[in-house]
């Protein structure tokens, strides 16, 4: 999976994603990212990159002509297949880990970073394909937002996580927030791990932590849970089978 941010700031994306998971996975190729400089790509002698908006109003805009420039530097305009372009502003769909999933399908995404008072309208219409925010919230610029999303598709693209890492995808895709867990030491200021994550019996373990999920998701994220129940509504029971006494009557002679 290769990830292209076009941004005003290029060094907070290489810092912040060059350590950790998604940097091990950059080393083993298993993705790449390249930051480009919007700046770069400034017709002006000064290298500026906004102006005043018309018909007024507070703050600068992004032009259009220097962004466009930068997408043409990273996409073949002639090709059949165009990479996904993601524009990260808080007017955007609320990216979840469903949407992670979907982007990490393919083989090639570009970011673009807003600052200021956002975009021209008119590069938008001309290369974005996808607005996505990451939460009901206004950040100062692109670039974290721009991470988060790269971190979480990341971690779906297969090789970046190792097995024991992958354990934790669970969490969001059926609707249910994992189960508490406990390490070592088995009592820590008076509180013991519950006698359940102590036993050896695996029996119906897998029973055990849906349970613990269900009953955590329904007090943290109801509205979660309220999904999980529409997706999985409780199994009618089982009409109990009546034992037949001699000599008895049926049903339909009873009526
Ligand atoms: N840019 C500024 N705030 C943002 C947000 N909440 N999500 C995505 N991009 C943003």
């Amino acid at each position: 999976m290769k990830f292209h941010v076009m941004t005003l700031f290029p060094e907070m994306i290489t810092q912040g994603l060059s350590n950790s998971i998604t940097g091990r996975a950059m080393e083993k190729g298993y993705i790449s990212f390249d930051a480009v400089n919007i700046r770069d790509f400034s017709k002006d002698k000064h290298h500026k990159v906004d102006d005043y908006t018309y018909g007024g109003g507070a703050g600068m805009l992004m032009q259009a002509q220097p962004i466009y420039d930068c997408y043409l530097s990273l996409v073949d305009n002639n090709a059949d297949k165009k990479p996904r372009v993601i524009y990260v502003t808080p007017q955007g769909q609320t990216f979840n880990q469903q949407m992670a999933a979907d982007f990490a399908k393919e083989e090639e995404l570009l970011f673009l970073c807003g600052h200021y008072e956002g975009v021209d309208e008119r590069v938008l219409e001309e290369i974005v394909t996808d607005y996505v925010s990451i939460g009901d919230y206004v950040l100062t610029g692109g670039e974290l937002p721009a991470m988060v999303m790269i971190d979480a598709i990341s971690r779906l693209v297969p090789g970046v996580l190792n097995n024991d890492e992958s354990a934790l995808t669970e969490s969001f895709y059926n609707n249910l927030l994992e189960y508490p867990q406990y390490s070592r030491p088995e009592e820590w200021m008076g509180k013991k791990v519950p006698q359940l994550h102590l036993s050896r019996d695996h029996t119906n373990v897998h029973q055990r932590r849906l349970a613990h999920q269900i009953q955590r998701t329904k007090h943290r994220r109801p509205d979660m849970y309220e999904r999980y129940m529409i997706e999985n509504p409780p199994k009618p029971e089982k009409p109990k089978r009546r034992r037949k006494k001699k000599n008895s009557t049926t049903d339909s002679e009873e009526n």
